[in-house]
């Protein structure tokens, strides 16, 4: 998304950083996730920089890399968090977020959650529904506590991406439409045990223009003075997250000119802006490292099988999504086109499909770039496979920050009956 990239060959082969991954599979057993401390830092700086003449607080999107190293970092170059579920809430917290920056989103959020945000006194819930507002209601009523509310709108404009990450469509579950975002306020701001402070929307991911985002605001400024005029007056702007990256040949915007977009809609506004960027500040800041298996030739295919798969990736096969494809060390020769499979019984159990690639021996090994948002996270133990480990870089260090589950881990809590 700007300047720094930690993954550049050099010598012929990938290094993160200072460190050349290579050495990195020495010490630990592929495949794992490999994020670079300096490239997250980076851009949080970027993003943070770039909002800098409105008050502002970047709410990192937890579900994107919710890695308790991952999150201390960016907490203590002043990251909030924008979290979904009460997991999201502890992970948060043990990260060392503070609980005055933390944003509460999500279509169902349960009562025990609601419960625990309001006693961890979160700077607000994002409400989706009336039915969730009566929740939050009656929890605050019970804890004898004020809980900070602000209402997600669905602006319902098209972001031109991947329709399974399109949210603010009217066809999406997300938000409540514009039509009734009037009444629900005014219901919200005659409640003692509700403080209403804030306008959200998000209107999906991996966005690769601005103009959606512009549409979106442009959309809520009318309901802003509407709620003015009624004396219900507002703190928070909640945008979202969504700026897309660089995963083949987009050119997304970078945070300057997202920040020039957005800022030119609101700058008149009193108003502190909240984002919620996930992918953009940890997306192309990690990589998942692979081995190389088997190689299989039919008639028809030439397939790779390395062996990380769908379980420890899942984008490729959930959203046909593009990831790069890289032997570590590079190698000479011909290209021909390969699948690169995993070993989970599936056909579906794909990270590229016919992609050029040179000849490797066995056990060499692969790296599928671009793999830091919503790659561990969205991992799964399908296969009863161990979830992989994680390693952060710093310069020329590296730590496991999540150590490989071992198969005890695999049946923790199960009990044969
Ligand atoms: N805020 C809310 C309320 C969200 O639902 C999301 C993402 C974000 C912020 C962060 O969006 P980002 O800046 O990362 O685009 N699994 C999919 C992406 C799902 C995104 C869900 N919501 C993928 O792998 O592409």
């Amino acid at each position: 998304m700007n300047g720094y990239n930690p993954f550049i060959f050099k010598d012929r082969e990938l290094y993160c950083e200072e460190v050349p991954v290579r050495e990195i599979a020495r010490e630990i057993e592929t495949p794992f996730y490999l994020y670079s401390s300096t490239t997250l830092e980076d851009h949080f700086r970027s993003f943070d920089k770039a909002f800098h003449s409105c008050p502002h607080l970047i709410c990192f999107a937890v579900k994107a890399n919710s890695n308790l190293a991952v999150l201390n970092l960016l907490g203590k170059m002043g990251a909030g968090a924008d979290i979904v579920s009460g997991g999201e809430l502890y992970r948060a917290l043990r990260a060392g977020i503070p609980a005055d920056r933390i944003v509460y989103s999500g279509v169902g959020k349960t009562e025990k959650e609601i419960q625990e945000a309001i006693e961890a006194g979160i700077l607000m819930f994002n409400v989706e529904s009336m039915e969730e507002l009566e929740a939050i209601s009656r929890q605050a009523r019970r804890l004898r506590c004020r809980a900070r509310i602000s209402f997600r709108i669905n602006p319902d404009v098209d972001p031109k991406t991947h329709p399974y990450i399109s949210t603010g469509l009217k066809e999406n579950k997300f938000g409540l439409p514009m039509s009734q975002a009037f009444r629900a306020y005014s219901t919200a701001s005659s409640r003692e045990e509700l403080e209403v402070v804030g306008v959200d929307f998000h209107i999906g991911s991996q966005l690769t223009q601005v103009e959606p985002f512009v549409d979106a605001i442009k959309k809520i400024r009318p309901l802003l003075q509407d709620l003015e005029s009624s004396g219900i007056g507002l703190k928070f702007i909640d945008v979202g997250g969504g700026l897309g990256i660089r995963y083949r040949d987009e050119s997304p915007p970078g945070p300057d000119a997202y920040a020039r977009a957005l800022l030119s809609e609101v700058k008149d506004l009193p108003h502190t802006l909240i984002l919620e960027p996930g992918r953009s500040i940890v997306g192309n800041a990690g990589i998942l490292v692979t081995k190389l298996l088997y190689t299989k030739e039919t008639k028809a295919k030439k397939f790779y099988i390395i062996d990380a798969a769908m379980n420890d990736l899942a984008r490729p096969s959930l959203y046909q999504a593009y990831h790069e494809i890289l032997p570590v060390v590079e190698a000479d020769g011909p290209v021909y086109p390969t699948d690169i499979v995993g070993p989970v019984c599936e056909t579906g159990d794909f990270f590229a499909r016919e992609r050029p690639m040179p000849c490797l021996n066995r056990g060499s090994l692969i790296a599928a770039m671009s793999a830091g948002a919503y790659g561990f996270t969205m991992s799964s133990n399908y296969n009863s496979r161990p979830r992989v480990a994680e390693v952060m870089v710093r310069g020329s260090q590296f730590a496991i920050i999540r150590r490989r589950e071992t198969y005890a881990d695999l049946v923790r809590g199960e009990e044969i009956w």
